[in-house]
């Protein structure tokens, strides 16, 4: 089954409104000749109304970094996946920065992939262990319940538009990625499989998952090459228009056709 390759940068809190608009109009005259490969930024939301007027009808697409379930209401510093609507395509959810530092549970994750669903958005669902969990060998298990706990309640026919990047938190930022064998086994046996196991096998092997976590030029192809990973959710290096064009190119060349 082909899955369509996607690589998503996540600025987290970098760049500027102004900062990000130069960088998308740079980034997508580089990008734009690799239409097989689905691509998108995840600015801050104050660039988002920006980032997303500068890319009318680019074949770069916009990422929020976090929404909330609720359609509006008492939530000071909040914005609801509704609002997105028409400013970004898809919504990145329970990253570990959002799990760690803001408390963000499995069961909040679920109620806003559902809000984001609903709102038309394409969720992508980040998912990933800890170094103590990883060195007692207790990263299937556990990932395996972040994806049950995110994915409960949400219709089969949803599916097709959710998104999983199992990104290990020892990975992130730290210059240290899993191998590619590593983080395929990973994939499939906490990720592919289990959804295998909620829904069916068309649904699973329908299902992209990205891998996240130092990826970088230089080990993209590696990532790439693997059966059960179609993209790459990116910090630091999506921040260079040089290194993220690269890894667009590298995508389209290992899993473009
Ligand atoms: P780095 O690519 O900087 O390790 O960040 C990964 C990440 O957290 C993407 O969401």
């Amino acid at each position: 089954m082909h899955r369509q390759p996607i690589v998503v940068g996540n600025w987290k809190m970098h760049k500027s409104p102004r900062e990000a608009i130069d960088f998308v109009k740079q980034l997508e005259a580089r990008v734009c000749e690799f239409a097989s490969v689905e691509k998108a930024v995840a600015p801050t939301s104050l660039a988002l109304s920006g980032v997303s007027a500068a890319l009318q009808g680019a074949s770069l697409l916009v990422a929020a970094q976090n929404a909330h379930w609720a359609g509006g209401g008492a939530f000071t510093g909040q914005i609801a996946a509704s609002m997105l609507r028409g400013l970004a395509q898809f919504v990145i959810l329970g990253h570990s920065e959002v799990r760690a530092h803001l408390a963000e549970t499995d069961a909040n994750v679920n109620r806003k992939a559902k809000a984001a669903l609903a709102a038309g958005l394409q969720p992508i669902i980040a998912v990933g262990e800890s170094l103590a969990q990883n060195e007692a060998g207790a990263t299937v298990d556990f990932v395996r319940g972040q994806v049950s706990a995110a994915l409960d309640g949400i219709a089969a026919a949803d599916m097709a538009r959710v998104v999983i990047a199992y990104e290990p938190i020892w990975a992130i930022g730290t210059g240290k990625s899993a191998t590619g064998e590593q983080a395929d086994r990973i994939i499939g046996a906490a990720v592919r499989e289990p959804v295998r196991d909620l829904y069916n096998d068309r649904v699973a092997d329908a299902m992209r998952i990205q891998y996240g976590g130092s990826v970088k030029p230089g080990n993209m192809a590696e990532f790439m090459v693997q059966p059960n990973i179609d993209g790459a959710l990116v910090g630091g290096a999506s921040l260079d228009v040089d290194d993220f064009a690269a890894l667009v190119e590298i995508a389209a060349r290992v899993k473009g056709s």
